[in-house]
């Protein structure tokens, strides 16, 4: 039996629509191993496709496919603790567990490349897929079905407090709001942001971030989708959050804050309970740099 950790990842990062992305530290857990037929069951409760429709198999089965290899049934035991449709990389987590667990099963014939370029074809989003197989801060662009990307570890002690609403949004109707056109000043106003996040977080420069994560790309319009956005931006703000982003297509709201914040959250959770958003989950989280991890443990 292989197991596989796989780390939660927020994408975009404000400015970096589809570009940028990091790993945090949530995981969910894939055990598999081959079998005579299709048996899945998840630890934790949640509901999860019991068929060859499970997004692990299929993952799974994209990878002996691709190596060319039979593939008759999985044991698949799925632990999720990454919340899902939220923003945080669940589908991602689903299919880097299903390729990492394949390719570990099969002798990792498939490098580090090959697997980058296979996630983000199943997911489309290599701004989620690349950060949740290699961890840190990945840049990343997807020219005609190849991943271009870059990994960088980020060694700081900022924390991520996740504010993740008790509603999901998919992907595909958060990606319907957004306009087909954009003006070139805000196209100029989005990259240098992204440039510049990146480069102020691993230099340390916290005092960029708050502008750095100002985007006109995707959050004005997002914001609309996610009630009381607005009002947990402002006070993440007033409460000292180096910075607030929409976490991948949302509806989740990541604070970036300073790791000896001791009283952020607190003050935080209080807020959501004074607007009543009881359903509301903070997580608090930091960067991961190790990505997917892959171990047999029997
Ligand atoms: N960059 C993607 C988006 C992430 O924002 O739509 C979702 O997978």
């Amino acid at each position: 039996m292989v197991r596989v950790r796989i780390p939660a990842t927020s994408a975009n990062l404000g400015a970096g629509f589809d570009s940028l992305g990091l790993a945090v530290n949530l995981y969910n857990y894939v055990d598999m191993e081959e079998s005579d037929g299709v048996f899945i069951s998840s630890t934790d409760g949640t509901w999860v496709p019991t068929t060859k429709e499970n997004l692990i198999y299929q993952s799974a089965q994209r990878l002996y496919d691709e190596c060319g290899k039979k593939l008759c049934g999985l044991r698949i035991i799925q632990q999720n603790n990454i919340p899902m449709t939220r923003g945080l990389g669940s589908s991602s987590a689903c299919i880097v567990g299903g390729l990492a667990a394949a390719n570990q099963m099969l002798g990792n014939p498939l490098g580090l490349d090959d697997m980058v370029g296979l996630a983000s074809d199943i997911e489309g989003h290599p701004d989620n897929t690349t950060p949740a197989l290699l961890g840190g801060i990945v840049t990343a662009v997807l020219e005609e079905g190849k991943v271009f990307w870059v990994k960088q570890e980020v060694h700081s002690a900022l924390r991520l407090i996740a504010v993740i609403p008790d509603f999901k949004l998919s992907t595909e109707m958060a990606r319907q709001v957004l306009p087909e056109k954009v003006s070139h000043m805000d196209a100029r106003y989005n990259l240098s942001r992204a440039a510049l996040f990146s480069a102020s977080l691993l230099q340390g420069k916290y005092e960029n971030i708050r502008i750095a994560v100002e985007d006109r790309l995707h959050q004005p319009y997002r914001m609309k989708l996610i009630h009381h956005a607005q009002e947990v931006f402002a006070r993440a703000y007033a409460l000292g959050a180096y910075g607030v982003y929409i976490s991948g297509a949302g509806p989740t709201m990541m604070a970036i804050v300073d790791g000896g914040d001791a009283g952020f959250v607190s003050s935080l959770r209080s807020y959501l309970g004074e607007l009543q958003l009881d359903g509301w989950k903070i997580e608090e989280l930091s960067i991961d740099n190790d990505g997917t991890k892959v171990e047999t443990i029997s």
